[in-house]
């Protein structure tokens, strides 16, 4: 079965492993990014990883809806997996208007594109952040929701407009998948997660401080009801969590029936691992203790969070493999790739023009047909 996957925000971390997963199971892949959170020379190492394979680029801006429409029509789109959005926490608090007019109107361009195109196959991003605090562990996908924050409600309410969408569409479907933490990188080293400025989350924070680029690590509280007392979360490998867009975009694609549920899925392990764990691990794979010190709890963080995984496997036979050791091992790897001082990759959006250009020539060389100028 090779179909042709849209995927917007393909250029990011969880786009690109996931198209890297989609190009190995066969499928060709349009990629659709504005690159205002990625890099375009990340691009150029996917067909590398994937050992070849179609994809194309379009450059430009999810919220479009006539370029999305464009972009399905003209490539035959059968699926899309819609990554493309704003992601940061703390940014969404800080400006929720433009998460909840970059969010929403991106997954209503989507949506409205789908409709005019007969495009009725479609996996969402959504995030664990959806069920907030709940006390339910680990935690099904009937558990409530409740978001504390812009961002995570934009997941929410992007979950109730597909509901709304599939129920009065005939044969639509519909999955979003809600992510646990997602960490480490593919493991050739070549695309992983480059934050911008202060990472913000545990893995990120660990492996810049480890390269020397911080002092320590602080531990947010070891006071929680946990086997050691710091935070403990389902972190899942980022391959993994890839794999599990290509079972659910099959899945969805293989459904004949004409009345599709929009179901809304666990991506998680169903394991949990304490800030302590995750550092011990990350001292032992790179091998060197990386200081840290114990400061208060964060505001807003809970203590734990975990996964019931067991819908992906019961829908789509997807469980994750990837234990912490390789979480750590390939997150390092990446961030010691990223170090070198001639570093082979990740310039960001607004670096110079020379970089670009020679990347731009890199995707002729490697048979990734642009189109950014003729769809855009
Ligand atoms: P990312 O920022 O690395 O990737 C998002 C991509 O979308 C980037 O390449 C960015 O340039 C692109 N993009 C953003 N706005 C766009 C627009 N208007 N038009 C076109 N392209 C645009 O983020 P990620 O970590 O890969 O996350 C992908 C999705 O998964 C997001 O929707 C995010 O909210 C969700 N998610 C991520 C996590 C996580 O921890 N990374 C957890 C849960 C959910
Ligand atoms: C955060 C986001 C969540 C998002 C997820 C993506 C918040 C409130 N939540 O969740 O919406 O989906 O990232 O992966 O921002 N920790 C430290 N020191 C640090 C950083 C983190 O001890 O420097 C601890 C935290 O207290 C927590 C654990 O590490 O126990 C994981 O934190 P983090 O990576 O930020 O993820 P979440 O808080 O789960």
């Amino acid at each position: 079965m090779t179909k042709c996957i849209l995927a917007t925000g393909g250029a990011g971390y969880i786009g690109s492993h996931t198209t890297v997963e989609l190009l190995r199971a066969g499928h060709s892949v349009v990629i659709l990014d504005n690159f205002e959170n990625s890099a375009r020379d990340a691009l150029a190492s996917i067909p590398k990883i994937a050992g070849g394979g179609k994809i194309w680029l379009a450059e430009g801006d999810v919220r479009n809806a006539r370029l999305v429409a464009d972009v399905i029509q003209r490539h035959s789109v059968d699926a899309v997996i819609h990554f493309a959005g704003k992601k940061a926490v703390g940014e969404s608090v800080a400006d929720p208007l433009l998460y909840y007019h970059d969010n929403i109107t991106g997954a209503l361009s989507v949506l409205s594109a789908m409709r005019g195109t007969g495009c009725k196959r479609l996996v969402f991003s959504s995030s664990a952040t959806v069920y907030g605090d709940v006390k339910m562990l680990p935690i099904p996908e009937t558990a409530p929701t409740c978001s504390s924050n812009p961002y995570g409600r934009t997941k929410l309410m992007i979950e109730e407009i597909i509901d709304d969408f599939v129920a009065s569409t005939d044969d639509f479907g519909a999955l979003s998948l809600r992510y646990f933490n997602p960490v480490g990188a593919h493991p050739s080293g070549f695309i992983g997660e480059s934050p911008i400025g202060t990472p913000n989350n545990l893995f990120p924070f660990i492996a810049q401080t480890a390269a020397g680029m911080r002092d320590m690590v602080q531990i947010f509280g070891n006071d929680y009801e946990t086997r050691d007392g710091t935070g403990s979360r389902d972190y899942i490998h980022v391959v993994d969590l890839a794999r599990g867009h290509v079972a659910a975009v099959e899945h969805l694609l293989s459904q004949t029936t004409n009345i599709l549920p929009h179901r809304k899925v666990n991506l998680g392990t169903g394991k949990g691992h304490t800030v302590l764990e995750v550092l011990n691990t990350f001292s032992k794979v790179c091998g060197f203790q990386i200081p840290h010190r114990i400061v208060p709890r964060r505001p807003g963080d809970v203590g734990l969070s975990l996964a019931d995984p067991s819908l992906a496997f019961g829908l789509f036979n997807w469980r994750a493999e990837l234990g912490l050791d390789e979480m750590c091992r390939d997150h390092w790897r990446f961030q010691a790739a990223t170090n070198e001082p001639r570093g082979r990759r990740r310039t960001r959006l607004g670096a110079e023009a020379r970089w670009a250009n020679r990347v731009w020539e890199d995707f002729e060389s490697l048979g990734i047909a642009e189109g950014r100028n003729a769809l855009a």
